[in-house]
């Protein structure tokens, strides 16, 4: 995943410049974080108060110059219209945050609406074209048959929410300016192992493993989340 996303931002923008970017749904502030240490001016905006709180211990922690490139506001991710002007970023994320929002086309082009002309936006989503997958490997036949004609499904939270599909978002990508670029398949082989299992001693021939496939056609049809990149023209 963040392999895929450096490799859209190297393939866009000149190596070393400083990008500015918006992380909406930041959660606590991983790939933010991350994105400020390599150099970029990065922009984290976050509903949950605690999510808040953990991003900002956790910048607390970084030296001066990582904190002054990072801004974290408090607020809706449908807001941004409220906190920026349009065109203000070069590369907006969205991962794992769609699923929870009703209606994710006015997120969307608002999000879309805050890139600067060849802007990226990278969404990380549920595969609402493959929820059969996981509960089919796991063995729950009467749970794979009821994923196959819906979009909803129940998250490892126990919260129901909604997976999307790759042709729709397809489509809402050209609708709103920012036409699909590129996309990739994430947890193809992985999405069965159990939450807080030990990484095994060969984690790197697996994260190969799930690369290869995440970029190869059928794997990445099956992934159990789609990483969209759409470019603002
Ligand atoms: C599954 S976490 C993902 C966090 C992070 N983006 C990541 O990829 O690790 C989803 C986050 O989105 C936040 N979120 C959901 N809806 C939001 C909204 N409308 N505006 C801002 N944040 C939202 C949740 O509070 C949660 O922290």
């Amino acid at each position: 995943m963040a392999r895929q996303l450096d490799e859209q931002i190297s393939g866009r923008f000149p190596v070393g410049q400083r990008l500015r970017v918006l992380d909406v749904g930041m959660g606590q502030g991983t790939q933010a974080l991350r994105l400020a240490r390599a150099g970029h001016q990065v922009t984290g905006v976050e509903q949950d108060p605690k999510m808040v709180s953990v991003a900002r211990a956790a910048l607390s922690g970084e030296p001066e110059g990582i904190r002054e490139r990072m801004r974290i506001i408090e607020g809706d991710g449908r807001d941004t219209g409220v906190h920026f002007l349009p065109g203000s970023f070069d590369v907006v994320l969205c991962h794992g945050v769609l699923m929870y929002v009703e209606e994710p086309d006015a997120l969307l082009a608002g999000l879309a609406r805050m890139l600067a002309p060849g802007g990226l936006l990278s969404l990380l989503v549920r595969n609402g074209d493959a929820l059969a997958m996981r509960p089919g490997l796991s063995g729950d036949w009467a749970g794979a048959l009821g994923a196959f004609d819906t979009v909803s499904y129940t998250n490892r939270l126990g919260l129901e929410v909604r997976a999307d599909r790759l042709d729709a978002l397809t489509a809402t990508l050209a609708g709103i300016g920012a036409p699909l670029h590129a996309w990739y398949g994430v947890r193809v082989f992985t999405d069965t192992a159990a939450d807080g299992a030990e990484i095994p001693a060969d984690v790197e021939a697996l994260l190969a493993a799930e690369e290869r496939a995440g970029r190869t056609d059928p794997y990445r049809r099956v992934a159990a989340l789609l990483h969209l990149c759409g470019v603002r023209g």
